[in-house]
């Protein structure tokens, strides 16, 4: 009887489970499903700053995948059975920010979430990024050029 596959009190460090525990660095923004993303409007301003952070981080998270220039030709893409979409296209960019936020924590279908490797805050730069420094439309707007010094 003792020997039980239940845990036993001690027994191992028992990890917390998947987002329960707020990713540090900013306020954690709750939300509970993609459609209540996609309602969401984007709390930061597309400044240089976030734009430069967005860059940063999309060449770290999103480049094996989506390529340095956002049309999916990324090494890792290739290999997937759906391939990676182009970021630049006129049906990504016509995505609401918020829908965008909703992709990037619940996951797409072969896309992983990026709720526990980047902060709410951080998945705004990104689609700061996404939108100013990606494509070369509206980066006037924002005072920023368009990318191509991403590579
Ligand atoms: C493992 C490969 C992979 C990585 C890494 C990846 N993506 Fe994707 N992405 C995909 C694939 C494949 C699709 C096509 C649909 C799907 O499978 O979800 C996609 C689709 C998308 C879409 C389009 C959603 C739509 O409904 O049209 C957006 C926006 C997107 N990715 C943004 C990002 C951003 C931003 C990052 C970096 C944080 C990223 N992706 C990282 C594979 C990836």
């Amino acid at each position: 009887m003792i020997e039980q596959i239940s845990i036993k009190p001690q027994e191992k460090p028992m990890p917390f489970p998947q987002r329960s525990v707020p990713v540090p660095g900013t306020a954690t923004m709750r939300v509970q499903d993609q459609d209540s993303a996609s309602a969401l409007v984007n709390p930061v301003k597309p400044t240089a700053e976030s734009v430069n952070a967005g860059k940063q981080l999309y060449g770290i998270y999103c480049t094996p995948c989506h390529g340095a220039s956002g049309t999916g030709n990324g090494l890792v893409g290739e290999k997937l059975s759906v391939k990676p979409f182009d970021l630049t296209s006129e049906a990504v960019q016509s995505l609401s920010d918020g829908f965008i936020f909703g992709y990037l924590t619940f996951r797409g279908t072969v896309m992983p979430s990026y709720a526990n490797d980047l902060s709410p805050t951080e998945r705004w730069h990104m689609i700061n990024y996404l939108r100013h420094g990606l494509t070369p439309a509206a980066p006037q707007q924002a005072g920023i050029q368009p990318n191509d010094q991403a590579k």
